[in-house]
């Protein structure tokens, strides 16, 4: 049966790891995948999270099954990380997920059991996998204007018209903060006229945080998480920890929805349950644990907080050192948007051949779209790397 099939292209993110992997220049520099890396270009273990893990070592007794929803201490805590005392706990439900990726996962099917002709409207352009993620689990989706590559900035008018006339019912992704590649996030002004138009549309939305901590604080980042949910009467969030606790490859994430009461709230929980069952049965455990121990510790989430503020420092100063660096070396062209990014990702803004150009010539790795991961940017690499980019222009 096999024979039918032809080899599926190369992830256009995850791909980048085995290429930068393979390249034998010593100079090579990786800008791919969205993982954070120190001054020294390495992507360690938080210190809280080894102290934790270690206390996990020590004490867990068991590891049978816990069941579809995981950890019922980490679903607590990650509740109250995204929402805080914005709505009702009673409306609300989360289950743990392995990682982001597996909690929009589950929410596509649960939207798909719950109303499966609604569109579900994302960004143009937005993380390179919601869409295959999405659709492939059957739902149907399309995109609102969202980013002005040339000035660098939101299309705001054009994403609330777009949204102001699609049909009423219908689901809006959005990115809590880091908007995932472009850096670019709505001002607070902004975010309260689009969520002013979901409920005109009745929308649903349906928001990825993914990068809570890494633009503002925990709390802003939050922003319209919590505004929405002061608002709506149903919403969808799909949490990542693999940035802010760095537990990547633990998989560890969560799925929360709000419901317009408790009863449905209910109703919707046995669905995300029944749902998990039919995936992957139980999500794993050990990173989950880990997180639930460090936020139920008031001395661990406080270093877990330095350690997020300077993750969260570095990937600003690495913008700004590149920014500085290119205003030295390419005089001539503005890279000012760099620095008015924030988060991880930002686009550099050069063509899609220059990016194939950075890559064979230099050894500089970056997403077909000039998605830059600025955690990738050091002190020591980057006069090399803005030279190359200066001699791509
Ligand atoms: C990214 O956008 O690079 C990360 O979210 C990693 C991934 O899975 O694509």
């Amino acid at each position: 049966m096999f024979e039918t099939l032809k080899a599926a292209p190369a992830d256009a993110i995850l791909g980048l790891i085995a290429e930068h992997r393979n390249d034998p220049r010593p100079e090579k520099i990786d800008l791919g995948v969205g993982v954070f890396r120190t001054a020294e270009g390495e992507t360690p273990v938080l210190d809280v999270v080894k102290l934790a893990e270690q206390r996990l070592v020590d004490t867990q007794a068991s590891k049978a099954y816990i069941g579809t929803a995981g950890d019922p201490d980490f679903n607590a805590a990650m509740q109250e990380l995204t929402f805080a005392d914005s709505v009702d706990a009673d409306r609300l439900v989360t289950i743990q997920a392995p990682g982001g990726s597996g909690s929009l996962r589950v929410a596509a099917s649960l939207i798909l059991r719950a109303r499966p002709n609604a569109k579900v409207w994302v960004s143009d352009p937005t993380w390179a996998n919601h869409i295959p993620l999405l659709g492939g689990a059957g739902l149907e989706l399309a995109t609102h204007p969202y980013y002005d590559a040339k000035k660098h900035v939101i299309k705001v008018d054009e994403m609330l018209d777009t949204l102001s006339k699609v049909d009423k019912g219908d689901i809006v992704l959005l990115h809590a903060c880091c908007h995932n590649p472009s850096g670019v996030d709505p001002s607070e002004d902004e975010w309260r006229a689009i969520a002013d138009v979901i409920v005109e549309r009745d929308l649903v939305p349906f928001v990825d945080m993914a990068y809570q901590g890494f633009a503002r604080s925990l709390t802003d980042d939050a922003f319209i998480v919590r505004h929405l949910a002061a608002r709506v009467p149903e919403m969808i969030v799909s949490n990542s920890c693999s940035k802010n606790f760095g537990l990547y490859r633990d998989r560890v994430g969560s799925l929360s929805v709000l419901a317009p009461d408790q009863a449905s709230r209910d109703i919707v929980n046995s669905q995300m349950n029944n749902v998990v069952r039919t995936i992957y049965s139980v999500p794993p455990d050990h990173g989950a644990v880990v997180v639930a121990m460090i936020l139920g510790d008031p001395d661990l989430k406080a270093a877990w907080r330095v350690e997020l503020a300077e993750m969260r420092g570095r990937l600003r100063e690495m913008r700004e050192m590149l920014h500085d660096a290119l205003k030295t070396k390419a005089p001539e062209h503005d890279f000012s948007h760099l620095v008015r990014a924030v988060g991880m990702f930002c686009f550099l803004g050069i063509s899609e051949e220059q990016v194939n150009r950075l890559k064979k010539e230099y050894g500089v790795y970056m997403v077909g779209s000039s998605r830059i991961n600025t955690a990738g940017i050091t002190a020591h690499n980057v006069n090399y790397l803005a030279d190359s980019i200066a001699a791509t222009l």
